[in-house]
């Protein structure tokens, strides 16, 4: 195998936006940060320095980290945080994966500037399912704040209320010129007539899932969460935060005298308040009357994508069952037919009661929480990963967390009378190759909304999904188990569930959390405790000698 090497230097830089400029985390003061290209099967060796006041972890979202758990990165899960000076080295292989994955910081909220690409490429000599596209082009959105994006939380968390929404999304770090005071600070493809581009996309912002549409140009799905799919064609694709989808882009056959935007915005349906504003970027057609061989029509392009309505649940709903996996004899899909363990998890919002002598910016002046199966996750001050292989739970975790909800309610109806969650440290024990089912319930409490859950150290396959309160009974029979689409992140829908199956292959401490940053910081996360098997290929190797001490 090859051995992929990079150093990853932590380091503050300012960087201007919307004509404000401030300090930010970076890597090797790269915003945003590098990208990390490997093919299916090498090793990447990641050397993590940490040259900032702030405690860093990086996770490479995505990457199954067969028996490296070690490396998966969230702070306080699988290790503590590298404190300011110290370094990690972050050591794993590409089994079994090959398309566009992104890393990110996942610590408070400091992936708000500390994300990048990661692009793994087929095996040497392995074609694409599709013709080799002329260039590969990554699309990264964000989410900028001009405020400090650590105040933003902390003070949220303080008051109980929701944090101040961003100033702008972004597209490989740029507004794009829908914003005030950012004229200049635009994405641009540089487009030749009559090629295919290979987009891979990655949605990066904190707290929104988004619409994406390049007007006049049809855009072909071809593999979401590092998984080819069966290629379909749409206009407009829906991408939660976690996600990524690389979609095939065939341009123009002759010049059209035109330039064209691709724009972004969110699709909401809860309550609160969000950044309902639009990041546009260019899709810039050379100019073949000119000389020069690097002449771009540079007007301003006359054509808007039209996208979908903020709330367009029908549309969502149509896309995301188009997505299913390629199941071919290359590329099989190798769905659990038959489970072992049934989990019902309930994922919504809550409330906690707003400490004494103080004002609370949540509902009714309490403070906002979120939950799974009424518990809120704390996150401990032990690493979980740790404690668990040291044998040495009593303190940190308890092993109890509930597999259906205790008091079972109408889910999409009426909330119950106590919207207050449980908050507790707990995880879900499996042993070592447990085939599980588990439906995720969206609940109406404090407004029905997508949540975008992922799974570390797993891909699951999505085998159901619908809208309304869970019916096993009805439901399950209709569940596909022949090609669903097999992914990391999957949006729970508004006002209804989601089913998936994994198999529970990876021993390790897993996390499970909302990818809507607001919701996770409340508390819609939890763990998943896969024990070792019987056979040394089947056991977490003892922890790399670096691994950050408390
Ligand atoms: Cu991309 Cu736990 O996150």
């Amino acid at each position: 195998t090859t051995t992929r090497h990079y150093q990853f230097d932590i380091k503050m830089t300012n960087v201007t936006r919307l004509c404000k400029t401030k300090s930010i985390v970076t890597v090797n003061g790269q915003f945003p940060g590098p990208k990390i290209v490997a093919r299916e099967g090498d090793r990447v060796v990641v050397k993590v320095v940490n040259h900032v006041p702030y405690n860093i972890s990086l996770h490479w979202h995505g990457i199954r980290q067969l028996l490296s758990a070690w490396a998966d990165g969230p702070a306080y899960i699988t290790q503590y945080p590298i404190q300011s000076g110290n370094s990690y080295v972050y050591n794993f292989t590409v089994v079994g994966q090959r398309g566009t994955l992104w890393w990110h910081a996942h610590i408070s909220w400091l992936r708000a500037t500390l994300y990048g690409p990661i692009i793994i490429l087929p095996k040497l000599g392995i074609p694409y399912p599709f013709a080799k596209p002329y260039k590969e082009v990554p699309i990264i959105f964000g989410e900028w704040w001009k405020a400090d994006t650590e105040a933003v939380i902390n003070q949220a968390l303080q008051t109980g209320g929701g944090p101040n929404i961003s100033d702008a999304y972004t597209i490989n770090g740029l507004p794009g010129p829908l914003y005030n005071c950012s004229a200049k600070e635009i994405f641009k493809i540089k487009a030749k007539p009559g090629k295919t581009y290979l987009l891979r996309i990655i949605n990066a912002a904190l707290n929104d899932e988004l619409f994406f549409s390049i007007a006049n140009h049809s855009l072909t799905i071809v593999e979401v969460d590092a998984v080819y799919v069966k290629p379909f064609t749409t206009n407009t694709l829906l991408t939660a935060p976690g996600q990524t989808t690389n979609v095939l882009l065939t341009t123009k056959a002759e010049y059209p005298y035109a330039n064209f935007f691709m724009e972004a915005r969110p699709y909401a349906t809860g309550q609160g308040t969000f950044d309902n504003s639009t990041v546009a970027g260019i899709l810039e057609y050379k100019n073949p009357t000119s000389l020069s061989s690097s002449s771009f029509n540079k007007s301003l392009p006359s054509y808007k994508p039209i996208l979908p309505a903020l709330n367009d649940t029908s549309f969502v709903t149509n896309f995301t069952k188009k997505l299913r996996s390629l199941a071919s004899v290359q590329y099989p899909a190798n769905v659990p037919q038959m489970v072992d363990r049934r989990f019902f998890f309930t994922v919504g919002l809550g409330e906690n009661p707003c400490p004494e002598n103080h004002t609370c910016q949540g509902p009714n002046g309490t403070m906002f929480a979120a939950s799974i199966n009424n518990v809120s996750f704390v996150m401990p001050t032990t690493a979980l990963l740790q404690s668990h292989f040291a044998g040495k739970s009593r303190g940190v975790y308890a092993s109890d967390f509930p597999i259906m909800p205790l008091a079972p309610f109408n889910y999409t109806g009426t909330p119950p009378n106590s919207t207050f969650v449980t908050n507790a440290t707990k995880v879900l024990v499996l042993p070592f190759n447990t085939s599980v089912e588990l439906v995720m319930q969206g609940t109406s409490i404090l407004g029905a909304e997508s949540h975008p859950l992922h799974l570390h150290g797993f891909n699951f396959f999505v085998v159901g999904q619908g809208f309304g309160n869970y019916n096993p009974a009805k439901d399950r029979a209709r569940f596909n188990l022949v090609d669903p689409v097999e992914r990391n992140t999957v949006g729970v829908p508004p006002g209804g569930w989601v089913a998936i199956r994994f198999l529970a292959d990876n021993p390790g401490v897993w996390f499970m959390h909302c990818h809507l940053e607001v919701h996770t910081s409340w508390g819609l996360r939890m763990a998943w405790l896969v024990l070792d098997g019987s056979l040394p290929s089947q056991k977490l190797p003892p922890p790399p000698s670096d691994l950050p001490k408390c």
